[in-house]
């Protein structure tokens, strides 16, 4: 029997400093905590733009430095087992994760593998993992992004990839919310305009899918506080983030592409990317998250650049459950929805996002990406496995619904 949840909760990093500069805080930090070692998890291309340096130059000079660079894009479970190895070698007081999602991802899990050992596809959900819980926190986690759009600083998942199944999975646990999230905008500063425009469009489907994702009594009431998924509908709170983030992004994503120099829309986007990121992993997501998993596992398409090509389809799919939401958000976008009636006013919507993503360059749609027709089925399929982000879809989705968002999104 249906039963209204009636409680909810709100969760996030321990603590954030956000700002210019915040980087410069972060030898206080390890001071503070009297680390004397920390090993810093990042990939290549950061090290390479100097962020690196400029997070150990901030450094007491007696604290031991451990450089793991081996993180990569859509990280494999070996290139996980890398990062737990290192760790281990080198046993440092804290972890410092400096990147995009995926080093942050990669941190998160090293400090609960690397404390309590197992494999790290002993902590993923069956059918695919073992479904181990986290026994406890793990080692201190300091996450720092050099991207503006995941969200993983302030969030408890980690998401690993399958290659060879085509698939991605994750670790959620309480215990892998960063102990630390440090967002220092200038950071992204150096990151080009594709990177900058895929993320930013990450952020903005992030806040649009919490926005009009199910509310919390919406749900089935959970059996306990344990029992609650993480996942666990919007509130007051996450509307109230995931609104301001929509509004930073329509107002400053095309400036910090066209001007990735311009730091206050770099500010805006970090903002925005944070507070969307926050609103998420507390209220959940929907049917574009969902659809993107499988379209990335089978494409290797950039996760931002997929939700982009995918969200303006289904917004127009989720209007009728929705009106008001999509109506709000064209208004925030800057559409005028004076004297419009609903339905114009939800279109205007997607309309509004289309357009923000072909200023900033996403391709034009999912052929664009490689996707065939003929795929169409097997991804719809796919897609129905991802039922905790369907959950949370506004409309109820069948997989006919989804082979016609895919159609309509090519
Ligand atoms: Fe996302």
């Amino acid at each position: 029997m249906f039963e209204a949840e009636t409680v909810w909760e709100f969760s996030m990093a321990d603590r954030v400093t956000f700002g210019t500069g915040a980087i410069e805080e972060l030898g206080e930090e390890l001071t503070d905590r009297g680390c004397e070692s920390a090993m810093i998890l990042t990939d290549e291309g950061v090290e390479a733009a100097g962020i690196v340096e400029q997070a150990v130059s901030s450094l007491p000079s007696d604290v031991a430095v451990e450089v793991f660079t081996g993180v990569e894009p859509d990280p494999s479970v070996a290139v996980f087992e890398r990062a737990v190895a290192a760790a281990r070698e080198f046993d440092p007081d804290i972890l410092i994760g400096i990147g995009g999602g995926s080093s942050i991802d990669v941190t998160k899990t090293t400090s609960v593998v690397a404390e309590y050992g197992g494999d790290i596809l002993d902590y993923v959900a069956p059918p695919t993992g073992g479904g181990k819980p986290v026994p406890g926190p793990g080692l201190p986690v300091v996450g720092i992004p050099t991207t503006a759009g995941t969200g993983s600083e302030t969030s408890p998942v980690s998401v690993i990839s399958l290659p060879d199944e085509r698939l991605k999975v994750g670790i959620s646990s309480r215990h892998l919310y960063p102990d630390l999230a440090l967002v220092d905008p200038a950071l992204t500063a150096s990151l080009p305009p594709g990177p900058t425009a895929a993320s930013g469009m990450d952020a903005l489907s992030h806040a649009i899918e919490t926005y009009t994702t199910r509310r919390y009594d919406m749900k089935q009431r959970a059996e306990s506080a344990a029992e609650r998924p993480d996942y666990d509908g919007r509130t007051i709170v996450t509307d109230q983030l995931a609104r301001k983030a929509i509004e930073l992004v329509g107002d400053n994503l095309r400036q910090a592409v066209n001007n990735g120099s311009d730091l206050t829309a770099r500010r805006n986007m970090s903002l925005a990317s944070l507070l969307a990121g926050v609103a998420f992993t507390n209220a959940g997501l929907g049917a574009t998250h969902a659809i993107a998993y499988p379209v990335a596992g089978e494409h290797h398409t950039p996760h931002g650049v997929t939700v982009a090509t995918l969200l303006p389809a289904v917004m127009r799919f989720n209007a009728t459950s929705a009106f008001d939401r999509y109506g709000e958000i064209a208004d925030i976008l800057g559409e005028h929805v004076e004297g419009r009636s609903r339905d114009e006013r939800a279109e205007l919507a997607a309309d509004a996002v289309a357009k923000l993503s072909a200023d900033v360059g996403i391709p034009d749609g999912l052929s664009e990406l490689g996707v065939t027709d003929e795929e169409i089925p097997d991804l719809a399929a796919d897609t129905m496995e991802i039922q905790r982000l369907l959950d949370g879809n506004p409309r109820r989705v069948e997989q006919t619904d989804i082979e016609g968002i895919l159609r309509r999104s090519m």
